[in-house]
């Protein structure tokens, strides 16, 4: 049973040793974490997360060319030349089936990257959120880090509200006793936002930050609960479906 839990506040709020061999949850509410859920939800083969322009276009060279779809944002914006933006209502079934979707964004993707000697490592959302908390209660491990991605090393609302909507689910309502002050500072925030998610999202930095580029539609739909039982993992360099609930 997990009793040591602690989240991390962003992608560069630890040091990639501090996630040697332990279980990892990577969030990124807004929006890759609920990317990568909603492209294996309709039945996308793989994600490959990557760093940055250039590794992206490495491992694309690698792949037969009809077997791949480019997707990621810098800023928000759609990167030029991809196929695909980072909005999850763009990774619909028709356009994703059967694809690996190279996923290059500026947080989420980054923060995987960071955290690759951890090992499991899972891709956790509001959209996967049950899926993510059953997984993790049937693990023997004593020890889970939820790691958010945040905004270029800053925290975000929208990932440590999930991050301690998980916790309060795990721990059903209690804090665990040997619950580290990240763990603390999300459950707490959860319980004070928790009632209304979306309209604490919405006035968000990243809201704010993005209203012009990124559509309310993307928002409302990421802050959804438990909408999918799909459950992201990574290994040997691809995310997949572990729970075996894609279309
Ligand atoms: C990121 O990785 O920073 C985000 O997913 C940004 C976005 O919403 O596109």
């Amino acid at each position: 049973m997990i009793n040591k839990i602690d989240v991390f506040s962003s992608a560069y709020s630890f040091k990639e040793e501090d996630v040697r061999d332990k279980t990892v949850v990577i969030i990124d509410v807004l929006r890759a974490s609920s990317t990568m859920v909603t492209a294996l939800q309709n039945g996308a083969k793989g994600v490959i997360a990557v760093e940055d322009m250039d590794d992206a276009s490495k491992i694309s060279h690698n792949l037969d060319a009809q077997s791949f779809l480019m997707s990621g944002e810098k800023n928000g914006i759609t990167i030029d030349g991809y196929d695909l933006g980072n909005s999850p209502l763009e990774h619909t079934e028709e356009v994703v089936k059967g694809k690996t979707i190279i996923l290059n964004t500026t947080n989420g993707t980054k923060a995987i990257r960071r955290c690759s000697l951890a090992d499991p490592i899972i891709v956790g959302s509001f959209l996967n959120l049950k899926a993510i908390v059953e997984y993790l209660q049937k693990l023997d491990d004593e020890e889970v880090l939820l790691v958010c991605a945040g905004w270029r090393g800053r925290l975000s609302l929208e990932d440590i509200l999930c991050a301690g909507n998980i916790i309060y689910d795990l721990c059903g309502g209690n804090l665990p006793i040997e619950a580290r002050d990240g763990a603390k500072v999300a459950f707490g925030l959860y319980e004070k936002f928790g009632d209304d998610i979306e309209n604490s999202i919405k006035s968000s930095n990243y809201a704010i930050r993005l209203k012009d580029i990124v559509s309310v539609d993307d928002l409302e739909y990421c802050c959804q609960r438990s909408i999918t039982d799909i459950l992201p993992a990574l290994n040997e360099g691809i995310i997949t479906d572990i729970n075996g609930k894609a279309k």
